[in-house]
C-alpha cells in the first residue's frame, strides 16, 4: 500500500485517479481548491483524505506542507491544470497577458510549488515518484496551433521536470511526464476520445512503470514514449 498525493481531484482525470488508487487500497491525499463543493470526491470509497489546496497560491501550498508534517508520500501526481484564457485571447495576434501569467502559475509553477512542499515527504518514503500530467500540446515536436499560452505553460513544465529528474536522482526520486490523451472532461469537452476513467487507468499504469532507470521520460497514457 502506498500514499499518493494528487492535485485537482474534484473532477475529471484527478477524480478518477483518486477512485482508482483508493480502490487499490492506497491512501489518497486528494487535493482540490474547494473541498466543500467537491461532492463527488467526498463520495469516493476508501482511504481518501481531502485537503483544500490552491496550487497557484504559495501560502496555500505551504499550509499543506505544514499539515502533512513528516509523513511519507510515495507518489505525487501533479494533475491540476487550466486551459487558460479564452482561446481567442491567447494566440500570436492577441494575448491576455494576465491570463497567461495565471495559466503559467497554475500549470508550470503549481507542480513545482507542490513538489517543493512535499520534498521531505517524498524523501521519507524512499523510492518515491513524481508524475506531472502535462499535454501533447506542450511538445515542441507537435504543432497544434491553438491556446498558445496553455501550450507554452505545458512546454515549460516539461522542461522543468526533465531537469528535476536529473536533480532528484540523488534523492532516489523518479520524475516523469504523461500526456493523458484527449479526455471527456470539462477541459477536453464532450467529443474527446477517452473517458476520464480510461485516461486515469493509463496514467496510473505509466506511474507504475516509472523508475529511476527511466526517470525524466515523457509518455502517452498508452505507455508509449512521447516525442519531446
Ligand atoms: N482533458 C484533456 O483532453 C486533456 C488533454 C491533455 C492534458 N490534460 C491535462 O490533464 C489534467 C487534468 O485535466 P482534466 O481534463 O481532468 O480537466 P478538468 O476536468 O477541467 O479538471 C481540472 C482540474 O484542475 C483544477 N484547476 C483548474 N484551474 C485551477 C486553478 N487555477 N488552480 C487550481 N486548480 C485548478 C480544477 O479544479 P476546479 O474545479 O477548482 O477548477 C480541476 O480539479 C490537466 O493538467 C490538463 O492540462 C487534459
Amino acid at each position: 500500500m502506498t500514499t499518493v498525493l494528487i492535485t485537482g481531484t474534484n473532477k475529471g482525470v484527478g477524480l478518477e485517479l483518486t477512485k482508482l488508487y483508493a480502490g487499490r487500497g492506497d491512501t489518497v491525499l486528494a487535493c482540490c481548491r474547494d473541498p466543500e463543493a467537491a461532492t463527488e470526491l467526498a463520495a469516493v470509497a476508501g482511504d481518501v483524505e481531502v485537503h483544500g489546496v490552491v496550487v497557484g497560491d504559495d501560502a496555500s501550498v505551504k499550509t499543506l506542507s505544514t499539515v502533512l508534517g513528516g509523513r511519507p508520500i510515495d507518489l505525487l501526481i501533479n494533475n491540476a491544470g487550466t486551459v487558460g484564457p479564452d482561446a481567442a485571447a491567447q494566440n500570436s495576434y492577441t494575448m491576455d497577458f494576465d491570463g497567461w501569467a495565471d495559466t503559467f502559475n497554475v500549470n508550470t509553477m503549481g507542480p513545482v510549488r507542490v513538489l517543493h512542499a512535499v520534498m521531505e515527504n517524498l524523501k521519507a518514503a524512499g523510492a518515491a515518484k513524481v508524475m506531472t500530467v502535462t499535454s501533447q500540446m506542450g511538445a515542441l515536436s507537435l504543432d497544434v496551433v491553438m491556446v498558445h499560452a496553455y501550450c507554452a505553460s505545458k512546454a515549460a513544465v516539461n522542461k522543468f521536470m526533465r531537469l528535476a529528474a536529473i536533480d532528484l536522482k540523488q534523492d532516489g526520486i523518479a520524475v516523469g511526464l504523461v500526456h493523458p490523451g484527449w479526455v471527456r472532461t470539462d477541459m477536453g469537452g464532450p467529443n474527446a476520445e477517452l473517458s476520464a476513467a480510461e485516461s486515469a487507468a493509463g496514467v496510473a499504469a505509466v506511474c507504475d512503470q516509472l523508475s529511476l532507470e527511466n526517470s525524466g521520460g515523457f509518455w502517452k497514457w498508452t505507455g508509449e514514449t512521447h516525442d519531446w
